[in-house]
């Protein structure tokens, strides 16, 4: 088992990326400290994820809002309170919390500007100030932040295009200012069949399967098998990179 003690937060756990991730981190013998703002699709990921644990390995769950520095706060304290020293952590919370997908720049809200960035940024913000100070210290640590393709600039989406470059830039200087001893880097992922897919139109998901070099959607599982990777000692030699999860859209560009 490539994650056998070593502690794993997960946040979104509740949404299909994060649940994926989830899943596959404890098959490979991690323990899991996870959050979701959602306390049912928490709870699904609980039932999910317990059966799956090696022996010895535990499942912290904790319902948060992990953009708040309380919430996220309370989540690490439950850890702590379990005797648990989280030495890696996934970033998924993120995405578009308007009704509208696509808008065009000009008329997207102050408010809702704000929001994406809130969304996408804060929580990697605030994990990074309760988790790195003790991971710098033990002299190991593993960061995945996810961002997305869009991060290149995106038409109807420059407010989660700009938030997600500023994951990517997030990733490179974290990777500066904590190596040597903790690696981290971004998986920028293609369309991947989400919780966004119910959004989406029979024509809309036909156009996604077919603009990646691959001919497919990609699945949650395609992401956690790179979060594995990243997560794992095998990527020991890599830090700060952004890697396109993305089917070929990337190279296709
Ligand atoms: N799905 C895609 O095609 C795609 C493409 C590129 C990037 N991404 C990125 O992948 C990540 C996951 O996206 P997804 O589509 O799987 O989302 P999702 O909606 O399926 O899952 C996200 C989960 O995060 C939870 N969440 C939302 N806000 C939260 C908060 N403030 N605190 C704690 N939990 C919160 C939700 O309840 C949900 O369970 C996001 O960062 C998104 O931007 C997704």
């Amino acid at each position: 088992m490539r994650l056998e003690g070593h502690t794993a937060f997960v946040s979104g756990a509740g949404g299909p990326m994060g649940r994926a991730v989830t899943e596959r981190f404890a098959r490979e013998g991690a323990s899991v400290v996870i959050t979701d703002i959602s306390g049912s699709r928490l709870s699904e990921t609980i039932a999910i994820v317990t059966p799956l644990l090696a022996s010895g390995a535990k499942v912290i769950a904790v319902r948060g809002d992990i953009t708040q520095a309380a919430e996220a706060e309370a989540v690490i304290a439950a850890a702590r309170a379990a005797h648990i020293d989280t030495d890696i952590i996934i970033n998924i919370v993120g995405g578009i919390k308007a009704k509208t997908m696509f808008e065009p720049m000009l008329t997207i809200s102050e408010e809702r500007w704000d929001a994406t960035f809130a969304l996408n940024t804060k929580g990697i913000f605030h994990l990074a100030k309760l988790l790195v100070p003790a991971m710098v210290e033990r002299r190991y640590g593993k960061i995945v932040n996810i961002s997305s393709i869009s991060f290149a600039g995106e038409t109807g989406n420059a407010d989660y295009g700009a938030a997600k470059a500023a994951v990517a830039s997030l990733t490179r200087t974290m990777a500066m200012e904590f190596a040597p001893h903790v690696n981290v880097n971004c998986i920028a992922p293609g369309t991947i069949r989400t919780s966004v897919m119910q959004r989406m139109s029979a024509e809309d998901l036909a156009y996604y399967a077919a603009k990646p070099l691959l001919k497919r959607l990609g699945e949650p599982a395609d992401i956690a098998n790179a979060c594995l990777f990243l997560a794992s000692d095998e990527s020991s030699y890599i830090t700060g990179e952004i890697l396109a999860v993305s089917g070929g859209i990337w190279p296709a560009l």
